[in-house]
């Protein structure tokens, strides 16, 4: 993985939809051996404060410090969220950007975060003028210290193409739902590949139900003693994805985390990458 920045761990842990289970499976989730957290600050589907809560029982345990984590949240447009705001909605938008900023660090305990991702662009459409605001909030954040990384989440290639053309700088991460029948995304894949961004896949299993039924993919997993979840997580893994899981089960924390130790010819990684679409 050299296109990787150093210390972005080869997995992360979601904590989206746990409401108030969201403490205890962070804190489960560290214990197993998860690195990486992601999160946003949006109420209506993630407990920020949650998470933090989570870690802080991670901290005091001696299980991890916050050094040895990787943080991600993200910042969501007024349209993506309900009416628990983390910021003034009638403030400007570079505003509240500093403003959701600022209460994340409050809710996870930090002084920074390692990745900052805009939840989704403003527009289907395109790369709009609201984004290149955002995105320039964004890069003053980093730049202050308050995060390592950028990132984009929920887009497609024309709203990278125009991203790249509009602003200065490219992401450092790509965060989508990953579908096999658009080939994992491959359009995206390849010009992320192209810029050294690391994409994040999330969705690998529920995106994906006729690749967890493929022959193929039993196949593999019987030959390698692994679970259907595992070699979609490894084939992630394979061709430079960083995926996530939000299990909320213990066992399966375990086997996502074993995941890497499944061995994928180059022959298995074609067959998989090309299954669907
Ligand atoms: N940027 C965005 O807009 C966006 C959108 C969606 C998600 N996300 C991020 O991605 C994270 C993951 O979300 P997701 O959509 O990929 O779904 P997920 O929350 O990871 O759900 C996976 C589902 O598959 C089941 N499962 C069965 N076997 C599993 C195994 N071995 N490992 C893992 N899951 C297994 C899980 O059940 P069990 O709980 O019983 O294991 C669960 O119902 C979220 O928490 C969030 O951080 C981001």
């Amino acid at each position: 993985m050299e296109s990787r920045p150093v210390s972005v761990p080869n997995f992360l842990y979601g904590t989206a939809w746990k409401e108030e289970r969201t403490p205890a499976l962070t804190e489960l989730a560290l214990r197993v051996g998860f690195r990486g957290i992601d999160t946003a600050n949006q109420r209506r589907h993630y407990f920020e404060a949650g998470v933090g809560q989570g870690l802080a029982a991670a901290y005091r345990a001696g299980v991890v410090t916050r050094a040895g984590l990787f943080l991600q949240t993200k910042f969501t447009y007024q349209a993506g969220q309900d009416h628990r705001l983390p910021y003034d909605p009638a403030a400007d938008l570079s505003t509240q950007v500093a403003q959701s900023m600022a209460s994340s660090l409050e809710h996870l305990g930090t002084d920074h975060v390692d990745s900052y991702v805009l939840h989704g662009p403003a527009s289907g459409r395109g790369w709009s003028d609201a984004d290149v605001e955002v995105w320039a909030a964004m890069v003053k954040e980093r730049d202050a210290g308050r995060t390592r990384l950028l990132g984009v989440s929920n887009v497609s290639l024309r709203h990278l193409e125009q991203m790249v053309t509009t602003s200065a700088e490219a992401p450092a991460f790509v965060q989508n739902r990953c579908f096999a029948r658009l080939g994992w995304d491959r359009e995206v894949r390849a010009f992320c590949m192209d810029r050294k961004i690391v994409y994040q896949g999330f969705s690998l299993l529920t995106a994906n139900p006729e690749v967890l039924r493929h022959p193929l993919v039993a196949g593999i997993a019987a030959r390698g003693k692994a679970t259907l979840a595992q070699v979609v997580f490894r084939f992630a893994q394979a061709v430079e994805m960083l995926p996530l899981t939000g299990t909320t089960d213990a066992e399966h924390m375990k086997q996502d985390l074993a995941s890497d130790r499944l061995a994928l010819s180059a022959d298995e990684v074609r067959a998989v990458e090309s299954l669907a679409g």
